[in-house]
């Protein structure tokens, strides 16, 4: 098998550093309207794939009976226990290989993850793998084919060609860099692997600085509410969401 890039964030502090007082508040209340529109109601078995310290915790803990927080970073985890307790059970290990059992989940998301991963179809098949048949996978991927990435390949600023179907690997964000996908190819994997996207949803549809200072958090988090429905169709925006199933037997 060839080699797995794993983003390390042991140390990391990404509640800290990412999210506080970062100007980030559409963000995040974007990620949660999606995933509120997307995750059943009512789960047995659950796990945050890629969880890191829980910040999506409160979207799920209320639906699940069992919920798993399953992460790389031990200090990510630890984080999540210190904040959620007993409502949690953390779980370190490396997403190509779970440390689930074949059918074990009835639910699963997994956001903001897949700009780390390599070999997303292996991801995938990992994922398919520990769901029941008939549970859903929620997973949030990042989009290669976004506008302004459009614009600053065909003005010459940037030699990633967004139309182009191969994974866009960026050098910047750490030393291992990172990756976006086309939403063709992803969709592609999903089919191979079994599942059946019942849903999907365009998400951060207005992550742009300028527009924050224009129209502020809270219009552009109303502006959301129905762009992530009505802009689904054309898989523009940075964030694409699916709701995935795996088939009854
Ligand atoms: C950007 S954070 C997202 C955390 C959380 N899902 C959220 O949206 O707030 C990415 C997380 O993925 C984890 N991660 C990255 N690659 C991984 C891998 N191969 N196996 C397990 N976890 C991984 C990192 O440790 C980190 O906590």
């Amino acid at each position: 098998m060839s080699e797995k890039v794993i983003s390390d964030y042991n140390g990391y502090d990404y509640k800290k550093d990412f999210w506080e007082n970062t100007g980030r508040e559409y963000e995040d209340q974007a990620d949660r309207m999606a995933i509120r529109k997307l995750l059943p109601k009512r789960m047995e078995k659950f796990a945050d794939i890629g969880g890191g310290y829980g910040r999506l915790a409160t979207e799920y803990l209320k639906r699940a009976h069992k919920v798993y927080i399953f992460d790389y970073s031990k200090s990510e985890l630890k984080q999540a226990k210190d904040i959620y307790g007993d409502k949690v059970e953390t779980r370190a290990g490396d997403i190509y290989k779970l440390p689930f059992k074949d059918d074990e989940l009835d639910g699963l998301m997994m956001v903001r993850v897949t700009h780390h991963l390599k070999h997303l179809d292996q991801a995938i098949t990992e994922l398919y793998r520990v769901l029941k048949p008939g549970g859903v996978a929620v997973i949030e991927v990042a989009n290669k084919r976004t506008l302004p990435k459009m614009a600053r390949f065909i003005t010459g600023r940037s030699k990633v060609n967004p139309f182009d179907k191969k994974v866009a690997n960026y050098k910047d964000i750490s030393k291992d860099g990172f990756y976006n996908y086309h939403p063709k190819y992803v969709e592609e994997i999903f089919d191979k692997t079994g599942f059946t996207t019942e849903k999907v949803l365009s998400v951060s549809n207005f992550r742009n600085k300028g527009l924050k200072k224009i129209f502020g958090t809270e219009n552009l988090v109303k502006m959301e509410e129905s762009a992530q429905q009505v802009l689904a169709p054309v898989r523009f925006a940075p964030s694409i969401y699916y709701k995935l199933r795996k088939p009854e037997e």
